[in-house]
């Protein structure tokens, strides 16, 4: 691969920036701090280089382990639990954006069951962050037998692709925007964390599939005010609907699929077919290991033979 610089970093121009990528030679954006004599970066913020160099090469705001609080944990099935969890209002105000995710682990395990998990709801008066955890293996089954504290490390940003492009002013969603959203699974959880910074003026459809979870658990954490319409009905019961038609005669500005890379293709084709696509938005699903760019657990290769760390991505 020749060089990575000028594509988006999720973290460029953030508390974050720069970050351990600056240190080691291998920023995404700065040609500079990829060990280049030139500046050949499209970034229109506050120069990263500038920054690094001025600050005595010091990585800004790393993100640190933490011991957090388990202030409640309940079990809704066999296999699954909502965790909420004590980190302080600052923290919780970060974790409020869409997209939004911690690493978390049992105090007991070492680093490497560290996994990451997105964040259903931040209570930003009180400090707790809320999480769905499905206890599927070694890293969520050791998290979910926790009954005091778990070790977080956040907030980390990108868990939602596609965000700029619905974002206007004051980093709020586009005023006049209509937008339908699709979960399914534990996808429902960054669902409720993007509905509750859409807010009630926006109007929201969701099409919950209920697989892996339960009714109890949607009807728990999705208020009636943060959605306008709902509907409970399998994917690929949707995916059989016209929704072609739904999406135009719907007049959606953006569709959200939060879902397995299958339903985002197959979303994805429906779309692009449309005379006048609606912004695409869409979970990513990267195999997400240390979220800071560095173990390329993320990696991807477009056709041009680029590596993408995904973790990074927008
Ligand atoms: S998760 Fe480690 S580089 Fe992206």
């Amino acid at each position: 691969m020749d060089s990575t610089n000028n594509i988006d970093c999720i973290d460029s121009g953030t508390e974050n920036c720069p970050c351990y990528l600056a240190a080691t030679g291998d920023c995404l954006i700065c040609s500079r701090l990829q060990g280049k004599e030139y500046c050949d970066c499209l970034w229109k913020g506050v120069c990263i280089y500038n920054e690094f160099i001025q600050n005595n090469q010091k990585i800004n705001n790393p993100r640190k382990d933490f011991a957090s609080k388990i202030v409640s944990r309940k079990q809704y099935l066999d296999d699954l639990y909502v965790i909420t969890l004590e980190v302080g209002r600052g923290f919780a105000l970060k974790a409020a954006i869409p997209g939004s995710y911690v690493f978390l682990k049992s105090p007991d395990f070492q680093n490497y069951y560290q996994t990451p998990i997105s964040i259903m709801h931040a209570d930003t008066e009180n400090g707790f962050i809320t999480v769905l955890v499905k206890s599927i293996s070694a890293k969520t089954k050791a998290i979910c037998a926790q009954e005091d504290k778990l070790i977080v490390r956040g907030v980390y940003r990108g868990g939602i692709s596609g965000m700029p492009k619905i974002i206007g002013r004051f980093s709020r969603i586009i005023p006049d925007s209509k937008v339908l959203i699709l979960t399914k699974g534990v996808g429902f959880a960054p669902a409720i964390n993007f509905l509750n910074w859409v807010g009630s003026d926006t109007e929201t459809e969701i099409i919950i599939d209920e697989d892996k979870i339960c009714t109890q658990v949607i009807w728990d954490y999705l208020q009636p005010s943060t959605a306008n319409k709902v509907l409970i009905k399998s994917l690929p019961e949707c995916l059989s609907l016209p929704l072609t038609e739904k999406i135009t005669e719907g007049n959606y500005t953006a569709v959200v699929v939060l879902a397995s890379d299958y339903y985002i293709e197959e979303m994805r084709k429906i779309i692009m077919q449309l005379p006048e696509p609606p912004a695409f938005v869409h979970s990513n699903n990267a195999n997400i290991c240390c979220g800071e760019g560095i173990c390329g657990a993320c990696s991807c290769v477009d056709p041009d033979g680029t590596i993408h760390k995904k973790c990074k991505c927008l």
